[in-house]
């Protein structure tokens, strides 16, 4: 029987050696400006490298303009390549490997803030912006496939140890997933070969774009929590034919729906008021009346997505990493001992950057979040647990100094 690994002890990631097991997961920042990093970004990701996680993640950077979730967002393109390359440099000088999602958000996307029409699998209305939500023709698809090959290949130029590529939460590799988004008629839609064709298709231009210089990983969902949604049964098959063709090194499974369902991610309180308060209208007050529906509130419980996890798990070899409610070192030893590779975490550690210090010191500490979810309404702003106080980055109009973007020239 093989042992049981530490959690805290180094490992292999793909190429990459991590100093232990442990993954911040991507959570937002808005803390870029005009597509730029920050300061402000920099500094967020050198206090989790300091707090002792073995890989911190960039998150979410778009690959094109339309696939952005909001207009400050980082699009890999040359001009972020000198921020980027300051940003890994400051994780490593920490200790830390980074890595950095890469996706496109497809109907996710907000166009009212890009001022690009959306892409989806079918033609809709965007519920969160109220705008119109494009079907993406052939040739956006054959644009959308090359823009994650460039940017895996600019991760590796600028220093990242790994790229994340984002195929959950319904973002555009995860619309063309889903029977209930996705009603084309062509070779994109229609059986499970089919809808899956894009995610395939993004991961084999990463792996080209790579080989084996970084660590790919690839965040899958396993159920969008909607019905007639992608499903557990599904996302197996998927996990299985990702195995096969060799794209990924580690599989970082998770759920839910940023468009139709985004609590059934988080579980735990619904931040309806706060969540309306920050909407323009009409949407605040829509947020208002329906809100109860559009943010439902699902019982929280530390490792909330063992349960389907183990299930994929179980279909494939591949490394895994378990994401979900993972907060002290009993979840994680229950992690390793269920057969996952690596644990990723994220409100536990946007409460508290130094968890993993503070767990190595001591195994019997526990968490502080509570699993509010009010930092949910905080990536507007500039992400970060409201129970603790500063530093806090202002929206762009009320642009601090330290929030200045690293232009070309710099790094
Ligand atoms: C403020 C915030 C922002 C998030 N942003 C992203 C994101 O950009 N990309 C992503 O894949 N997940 C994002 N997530 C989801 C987290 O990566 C993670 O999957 C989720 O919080 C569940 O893990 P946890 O229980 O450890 O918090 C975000 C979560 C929070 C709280
Ligand atoms: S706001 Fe803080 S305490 Fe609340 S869920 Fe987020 S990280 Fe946890």
């Amino acid at each position: 029987m093989e042992a049981i690994p530490d959690v805290l002890a180094p490992a292999t990631l793909g190429p990459t050696r991590l100093r232990n097991r442990t993954i911040k997961a991507a959570t937002y920042e808005n803390m870029a400006r005009g597509g730029l990093v920050t300061d402000a970004l920099i500094d967020f990701h050198v206090r989790h490298a300091a707090g002792g996680v073995g890989m911190t993640t960039v998150a979410y950077c778009a690959v094109a303009p339309e696939g952005r979730t909001d207009g400050e967002q980082i699009v890999w393109r040359p001009e972020a390549a000198p921020g980027l390359r300051r940003l890994t440099e400051a994780v490593h000088a920490e200790g830390a490997a980074i890595s950095a999602q890469a996706g496109h958000s497809g109907p996710v996307a907000d166009s009212t803030k890009t001022k690009v029409p959306a892409l989806g699998p079918s033609g809709s209305r965007s519920l969160l912006s109220l705008r119109k939500v494009k079907a993406a023709t052939s040739a956006d698809l054959d644009r959308v496939v090359q823009a994650h090959g460039a940017a895996a290949r600019m991760a590796v130029r600028t220093g990242f140890d790994a790229v994340e590529i984002h195929l959950g939460h319904n973002y555009l590799a995860s619309s063309f997933l889903s029977p209930r988004l996705n009603k084309r008629t062509d070779s994109y839609g229609g059986s499970l070969a089919n809808r899956a064709r894009l995610a395939l298709r993004i991961m084999r231009a990463v792996r080209e774009a790579v080989g084996d210089r970084i660590a790919i990983l690839a965040k899958l969902n396993m159920d969008d929590g909607v019905p007639g949604g992608f499903w557990l049964d599904e996302a197996i098959i998927v996990a299985r034919w990702l195995e096969r063709e060799g794209t990924v090194d580690a599989l970082e499974m998770t759920a839910g729906s940023s468009l139709l369902n985004p609590m059934y991610l988080f579980k735990g309180d619904a931040p309806v008021r706060e969540f309306a308060s920050v909407m323009r209208e009409p949407i605040r007050t829509g947020v208002k009346l329906i809100g109860g529906r559009f943010l439902r509130e699902y019982p929280y419980q530390d490792g909330y997505l063992l349960e389907d996890a183990r299930q994929i798990r179980a279909a494939v070899d591949l490394p895994m990493v378990l994401l979900g409610g993972i907060t002290d070192r009993r979840i994680m030893d229950t992690a390793m001992r269920e057969g996952f590779q690596f644990v990723a975490m994220g409100r536990a550690l946007l409460r508290e950057p130094t968890l993993i210090n503070r767990i190595s010191a001591d195994p019997d500490a526990r968490s502080l979040c509570n699993h509010n979810n009010r930092c949910m309404v905080t990536i507007f702003t500039g992400s970060r647990c409201v129970l603790v106080p500063g530093p806090d980055v202002e929206s762009p109009a009320g642009q601090r100094a330290s929030d200045r973007p690293h232009d070309a020239r710099e790094g």
